[in-house]
């Protein structure tokens, strides 16, 4: 697998009437994990949103790129072929539309070489079930409509149940660790942690708890607060912020 970066320089967003990011400046490298803690309205999940594409901010400075790819110029679909994956803080509903369903028109990355169509949607399901197994999520949801009428912690299952068929370059996961128990947030970030090295995934993790580090081992932790990265460490900064909090940080 090749080596590559999502680099973010210098990224300034405002909604209407005010700026969020502040100037952010981090790079990920395939592989790496990265997380990023924060107090809460720092600005953490308005990064994710922008860095997916999500409309209604405006993009005041900065680049983002992939391999070199410059995403900002890109709709989301596009970001998403480029190898680019959200687990969102708050997945949305959609009804009628099974995950089975979702999955299978992804396109994800399967090598195989010349295969048909049909041969494809069969191993994406194979890949679907194997995913749920590791994550302990029953196949009776795979047919549902997307994470309708699902659990808060059901549906993070679902993101990394996706993440896992998708097989994406780089992942942002914010607040994966939100609403599972202690045995889900053990399959949740191992299955993520194993994909740093089954496929070489670069991870973007935000979170609020320690625990799911303990889990994830990230290689850099970034510290948000205000719309600015206000510092970087090694997994002991994590530890910093649970014992103390951000109060230094303001
Ligand atoms: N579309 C929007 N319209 C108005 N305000 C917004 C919008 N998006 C974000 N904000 C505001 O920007 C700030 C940052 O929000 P964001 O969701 O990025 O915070 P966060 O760091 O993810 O917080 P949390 O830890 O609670 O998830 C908040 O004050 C929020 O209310
Ligand atoms: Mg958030």
């Amino acid at each position: 697998m090749s080596t590559g970066e999502l680099r973010i320089e210098g990224l300034r967003v405002a909604i209407p009437g005010r700026e969020i990011l502040r100037g952010i400046s981090l790079t990920v490298r395939t592989g790496e994990v990265h997380a990023v803690m924060g107090p809460i309205g720092s600005g953490k999940s308005t990064l994710a949103h922008v860095l997916m594409g999500r409309s209604g901010y405006e993009i005041l400075g900065g680049t983002v790129t992939l391999d070199g790819i410059d995403l900002l110029s890109l709709p989301t679909w596009q970001r998403a072929r480029a190898g680019l994956f959200l687990a969102m803080q708050q997945p949305i509903e959609v009804p009628g539309v099974s995950l089975a369903r979702t999955l299978a028109a992804s396109r994800p990355e399967i090598p195989a070489g010349e295969i048909g169509a049909g041969e494809k949607a069969s191993r994406v399901r194979v890949r679907l079930r194997s995913e749920a197994n590791r994550i302990g999520f029953d196949a009776r949801f795979l047919e549902r409509s997307l994470n309708m009428d699902l659990s808060g912690g059901e549906r993070k299952r679902n993101e990394t149940l996706q993440m896992g068929v998708l097989r994406p370059r780089f992942a942002i996961l914010d607040e994966i660790d939100s609403g599972l128990d202690v045995d889900a947030l053990e399959a949740v970030g191992r299955r993520v942690e194993e994909a740093t090295t089954e496929w070489d995934l670069g991870v973007l993790a935000i979170t609020h708890f320690r625990r799911l580090l303990d889990v994830l081992r990230p290689d850099v932790v970034h510290v948000l607060s205000d719309g600015r990265i206000v510092a970087t460490g090694e997994r002991e900064l994590a530890e910093l912020v649970d014992r103390t909090g951000y109060a230094e940080y303001a």
